[in-house]
């Protein structure tokens, strides 16, 4: 069953516009809870974004992006130039899995760009948030947060997505999800039913665990 997750989760780029009840989002929410934390501090929180406060924040995105307003995350992104050349090259893997299922114009395609600028046309987004004085470690416990509640997503049939995009606007986010002065938003979790777009057949590969494996004996 757990293996049989791991290997189902995949990306979810277009949803439907089913709801995901409180009730249901509450159990996955207790599920990630179980996920491991330095000290057992459990340092996340969670702000889940649905109904007319999703709908102001699409808006508002939408008028960020039309104004070219620079996006920017509360917490640092990949430097391009600090990657390894295995991840430079999984990185070119990710377009030719991109363009295998979509097409030649792969994440330029009109159908990709819409869906991202409307959320992934999500109905439930979860912003997962920590203090804004947390260590490096802490980003070790938020990650192992996040993959349990897309895991367990998975399991109710929920497909989810973490991304970038969802967060590219702190301000507008704080703002309307009333986060505390003293909070970074780390992460934003779409999450919903998947709905029948070719986004969603998009299939990433794995380098090869010789790639990334070294027992020592
Ligand atoms: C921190 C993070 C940010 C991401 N941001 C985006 C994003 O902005 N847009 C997007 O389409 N996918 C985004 N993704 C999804 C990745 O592209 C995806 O996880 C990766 O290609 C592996 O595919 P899979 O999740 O289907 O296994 C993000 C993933 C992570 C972990």
């Amino acid at each position: 069953m757990g293996k049989n997750l791991i290997y189902k989760r995949r990306s979810i780029r277009s949803f439907s516009d089913e709801d995901v009840s409180d009730s249901l989002i509450e159990e996955i929410i207790k599920d990630a809870s179980h996920a491991p934390s330095w000290q057992n501090s459990q340092p996340w929180h969670v702000y889940v974004a649905k109904d007319d406060v999703l709908d102001r924040i699409k808006a508002e995105y939408k008028t960020a992006q039309s104004n070219n307003l620079p996006s920017h995350t509360d917490i640092t992104t990949p430097h391009r130039a600090n990657r390894s050349e295995l991840s430079l090259h999984n990185i070119e893997e990710w377009g030719e899995s991109v363009k295998e299922a979509i097409g030649e114009e792969g994440t330029q395609l009109p159908e990709f760009q819409e869906a991202r600028a409307d959320m992934f046309h999500a109905p439930v987004i979860a912003y997962l948030t920590t203090s804004n004085q947390a260590s490096e470690f802490t980003f070790y416990d938020m990650g192992a947060f996040g993959q349990t509640l897309m895991l367990s997503a998975t399991s109710w049939g929920i497909g989810t997505i973490p991304a970038y995009a969802l967060v590219a606007h702190p301000d507008i986010l704080k703002k309307e999800l009333r986060i505390p002065d003293d909070q970074e938003i780390v992460v934003g979790i779409a999450m919903g039913y998947p709905d029948e777009s070719k986004l969603n057949c998009i299939k990433t590969e794995r380098a090869e665990v010789s790639d990334i494996l070294d027992i020592r004996k």
